[in-house]
């Protein structure tokens, strides 16, 4: 398969087809994610929660983020990387923006960062286009802004946010992302910014009606158990098949089965 790039997000939407996007932080799991032939990959800060075991993403670094994405990077054959962009990587400056955004693809192998917020990041998303780095935006619930909306909650449910959701979509086209994350908003205001906008909403907590999906891997896969949010779907227990086979490996050392002939060198 050619390489997805930010040219097939905007056909795949004109083209009425949907857009698959999960999350992979290494190279074994972004291999499988790229062989089983999902669009896009993105090197989530989720990272800090799902690898690191961190409470939230905000202490995430820049060095982190490229480290992961350049292992991403490594194993993908068509599949296209986008790097997420830390906290306090964008948020500083425009220089800042462009200098951090710039690194990702140049020293991690990624064709596009994604950075979270509405209207105030929407000269971020000007100036780094415009330096030609290919920018997703992130709009509803964004994990950044945590201490802000005091939780992670479902976003836009008032007439008054929602209204805003919809007019920061339309700056951030406007601004030139080349797609949007919406995350954790009702079906219906996301039906509504996906009938408005002409580049490609991709839906987490969103809905059906999404120009594409993206869901954290280790959610997917049944490898992170501290919560589970109502959106996700598990479509297998990897932990359990895990602890099995170590279980098994465990038990068979003791017992002296573990190494057999067939193992061992004469
Ligand atoms: O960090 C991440 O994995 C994300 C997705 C949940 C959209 O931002």
């Amino acid at each position: 398969m050619p390489p997805f790039t930010v040219q097939d997000f905007l056909k795949k939407k004109r083209e009425g087809q949907k857009i698959t996007m999960l999350t992979a932080y290494d190279f074994p799991f972004a291999r499988i994610v790229d062989e089983a032939g999902i669009d896009a990959i993105l090197v989530g800060d989720s990272v800090g929660m799902v690898v690191q075991g961190l409470e939230n993403t905000l202490p995430v670094t820049m060095e982190e983020m490229l480290y992961h994405t350049r292992l991403v990077s490594r194993a993908v054959k068509s599949a296209m990387v986008i790097g997420d962009m830390p906290f306090m990587s964008y948020q500083t400056s425009l220089e800042e923006a462009v200098r951090n955004g710039g690194r990702f693809l140049k020293e991690a192998g990624a064709s596009a960062v994604k950075i979270e917020g509405g209207s105030e990041i929407a000269e971020h998303v000007r100036v780094m286009t415009r330096s030609d780095i290919p920018v997703m935006a992130h709009i509803g619930l964004t994990p950044q802004a945590i201490h802000r909306m005091g939780g992670y909650r479902v976003q836009g449910r008032d007439e008054e946010t929602a209204r805003r959701l919809i007019e920061d979509a339309h700056i951030l086209e406007d601004a030139g992302a080349f797609s949007i994350v919406l995350e954790a908003i009702p079906m219906e205001l996301a039906k509504r910014i996906t009938e408005e906008l002409t580049i490609p909403t991709i839906g987490i907590g969103a809905g059906p009606h999404c120009d594409g999906q993206v869901l954290v891997l280790h959610d997917v896969l049944g490898l992170f158990e501290r919560f589970i949010p109502k959106f996700v779907k598990r479509y297998a227990n990897l932990k359990e098949e895990a602890l099995k086979a170590i279980r098994d490996y465990k038990e068979e050392v003791e017992k002296g089965i573990f190494p057999a002939k067939e193992h061992s060198f004469r």
